[in-house]
């Protein structure tokens, strides 16, 4: 056991690392013990937020997408359903459909449907698992469609397969994904793209947009405990996978819309002093001390205009629901 919240140095290799069946390291649980370890000896505490989406995390999330309170999803499959046809006019030519994270296949779905002609579609995404899942869906909806899955981090260098060289390209970041970059990670994550998809490249991006808080904090702290049931779910995956002994009753779902950031912040508070143990280390937590696990960033139209040009963009069209809630900004390259 090592002392309380000593600097930590990781990755140490010494500690037992988890070998799979075929006798290689998983690098994800190695990748989760060094963001775990390393998030909560810092201060102020975080843990990133991509690591909510164990098998669990993902379950709870597709229940978030349907709650009353949680207006993003069905508000972009609205704008899907309403203005298809003028996105695939303003789209323009056939284009290989390049997703950006591959969690999101039915308004995939409704995209494809929309712009007629695919010549294929590329999901890029870091979890084989979602992946194939998605490409199951999606292939048992649009027959002869080709689908090429792409295994890769898009925020790092990959290319794309010899086929999207023959057709223009669109890229598809749905959700407001992008919420959860800060504006400086949002801009190298356009330009990324911008590298990948090439020139003469379109970009359709789903944004959450600036609200109303009587809107806004009830879609991240819904009456149904959904949510929180989410948040603290990267507790028990951290007991369930990395060895720990967060006790869940001692620890509180809270959701903040720091005005000046223009986001919504998402902790877990402790709401005791308390010591918790995680693969062998200890960490005293103060009442009140708090565990940073999510950005998720709001954008007038005209912002992520700027932060798309920013990126290397030309804004070329916004679809924008009647109550001013969600927008689908379309790119050019
Ligand atoms: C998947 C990042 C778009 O920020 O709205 C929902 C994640 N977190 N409720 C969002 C989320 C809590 C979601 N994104």
């Amino acid at each position: 056991m090592t002392e309380l919240d000593e600097p930590l140095d990781l990755p140490d290799g010494s500690e037992a690392l988890a070998v799979k069946s075929d006798g290689q390291i998983d690098s994800s649980h190695e990748d989760l013990r060094v963001a775990v370890l390393t998030g909560l000896a810092r201060r102020p505490r975080s843990i990133p937020c991509r690591f909510f989406y164990d098998a669990v995390g993902a379950e709870l999330f597709e229940q978030i997408t349907r709650l009353e309170e949680y207006y993003p999803t069905r508000t972009e499959t609205a704008l899907l359903e309403t203005y298809g046809a003028d996105i695939a006019e303003s789209v323009g030519l056939p284009r290989v459909l390049v997703e950006f994270g591959s969690g999101s296949s039915r308004k995939t779905s409704l995209l494809i449907d929309a712009l007629g002609e695919v010549p294929a579609y590329i999901p890029i995404d870091i979890s084989a698992e979602s992946l194939q899942s998605a490409a199951a869906w999606l292939s048992a909806r649009h027959v002869g469609l080709p689908i090429l899955p792409l295994i890769a981090d898009f925020t790092k260098t990959c290319t794309l397969p010899k086929i999207a060289e023959r057709h223009a390209r669109l890229g598809y970041f749905s959700g407001s994904t992008i919420g959860n970059l800060t504006h400086e990670e949002a801009k190298i994550f356009l330009a990324s793209a911008a590298r990948l998809l090439g020139k003469g490249s379109a970009f359709l991006i789903g944004v959450d947009l600036k609200k109303d808080l009587s809107i806004l904090l009830p879609a991240y702290d819904d009456g149904a405990g959904v949510t929180a049931a989410f948040n603290l779910n990267l507790l028990e995956r951290i007991n369930r996978e990395l060895d720990g002994d967060f006790e869940l009753k001692r620890f509180a779902h809270e959701a903040i819309y720091n005005d000046r950031a223009g986001r919504i912040e998402i902790y877990i508070v402790s709401l005791a002093n308390q010591v918790v143990h995680v693969d062998g280390h200890a960490f005293a937590f103060a009442k009140g001390e708090r565990i940073h696990t999510e950005n998720s960033h709001k954008y007038t139209v005209a912002e992520f205009q700027a932060l798309a040009h920013s990126g290397g963009w030309s804004p070329a069209k916004v679809w924008v629901d009647p109550a001013n809630l969600f927008s689908l900004h379309l790119l050019r390259l």
